[in-house]
């Protein structure tokens, strides 16, 4: 991969815009009730346990549901969350690479079935959608928007074979939503790095009415590369370093890459945040899940430093350093 950050990419950093002020008020996720473990793969697939939970990290995951009604039940959540009425949002932007239909958008069912005001759109960056959609949302503060919720939210069972045993016991299903307020007093977004490299499409993707393909390994050697390159430039053009983080946020696809990165970066494994062992790779839901579990389980402070970095199909890779609290 040509990872030049940069090369179509931006860091919030030294010398560049800031962001408009910003505040995560609230959050919230969703799983399916259907839970699928290592050991029913086991009964049916020429796999194992003991391989799964060694080569991924992953021990279960959910199954079903669909993209709309995982995001309305994680966006009622940071709503209450944050206590703010659904009709004070004026901007949702749902970030999924499995949309209910082509047309229209599975953000208006949500934003119907939620009875939010304003603008609602999808945006398709695959699993590092949601970090593009979080620096979206803020980035449109600046056009007078006020108050967002950003969701991202996947059902990739439906695009997955479940006789491929090197797919299928990856990906699975589940949502996360954060509630974003604009507030002059609160710099939320301190730097980031939006990018990807196209020539990359063919070692993942889906074509419509098929399965995922995907070359594991490929995947692999560059979503690390990708992910170290990109938070490296945020970290730099901000000045910090990985002594700096206190929460590592990454995207949930393999337990290996994530520590292969967090090393790299200089992070010790107590600052990652994971929940891939019980969510799978939920793409574009992996890191507001992540985050959400983080912040339920008390493990933010106001001022903390949180890095969330994703990379996915396209291949796409974004990373954002944000400053938590108000
Ligand atoms: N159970 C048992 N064996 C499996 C298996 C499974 N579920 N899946 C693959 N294997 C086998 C392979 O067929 C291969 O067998 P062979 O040597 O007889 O050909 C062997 O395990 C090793 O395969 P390899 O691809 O080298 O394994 P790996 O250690 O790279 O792990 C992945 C495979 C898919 C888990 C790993 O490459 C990966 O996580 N890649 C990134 C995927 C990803 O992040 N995708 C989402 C991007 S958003």
């Amino acid at each position: 991969m040509t990872a030049k950050q940069g090369a179509g990419a931006c860091s919030g950093g030294a010398g560049r815009p800031r962001l408009p002020g910003a505040t995560i008020t609230g959050w919230g996720t969703a799983l399916p009730d259907t839970v699928v473990t290592n050991a029913d793969f086991e009964a049916r697939l020429d796999t194992s346990d003991a391989w799964i939970a060694e080569r991924t990290g992953i021990r279960e995951r959910h199954f079903g549901g669909t993209t709309s009604g995982l995001a309305v039940e994680a966006a009622r959540r940071a709503l209450k969350v944050a206590g703010v009425e659904a009709e004070e949002i004026d901007l949702l932007v749902l970030s999924t690479t499995t949309p209910d239909k082509t047309v229209p958008a599975t953000s208006s069912a949500v934003h119907a079935e939620l009875g939010c005001r304003g603008a609602a759109f999808d945006l398709n960056a695959a699993c590092a959608g949601f970090v593009y959609a979080l620096v979206t949302a803020v980035s449109m503060f600046q056009a007078g928007f006020s108050k967002a919720l950003v969701i991202g939210a996947d059902t990739l069972s439906r695009i997955t074979d479940m006789e491929d045993r090197s797919t299928a016991v990856l990906f699975a299903d589940g949502a996360g939503a954060l509630v974003l307020e604009s507030t002059p007093d609160h710099e939320l977004v301190l730097g980031h790095d939006l990018g990807l490299d196209g020539s990359l499409l063919p070692i993942l993707y889906c074509d419509h009415g098929e399965y995922m393909k995907m070359e594991g390994k490929e995947v692999f050697r560059r979503a690390v590369r990708a992910t170290v390159e990109s938070a490296e430039s945020v970290l730099s053009a901000t000045g910090t370093t990985g002594d700096d983080i206190a929460l590592f946020v990454p995207h949930q696809a393999n337990k290996r890459i994530i520590d292969a990165v967090a090393q790299r970066l200089g992070l010790d494994e107590s600052r990652s945040a994971i929940v891939l062992d019980h969510t799978g790779n939920t793409s574009s839901a992996s890191i507001p899940l992540a985050l959400s579990e983080a912040a339920d389980a008390e493990r933010l402070n106001d001022g903390d430093l949180v890095l969330m970095s994703g990379f996915g199909a396209g291949m796409t890779w974004a990373t954002a350093l944000l400053r938590w609290g108000r």
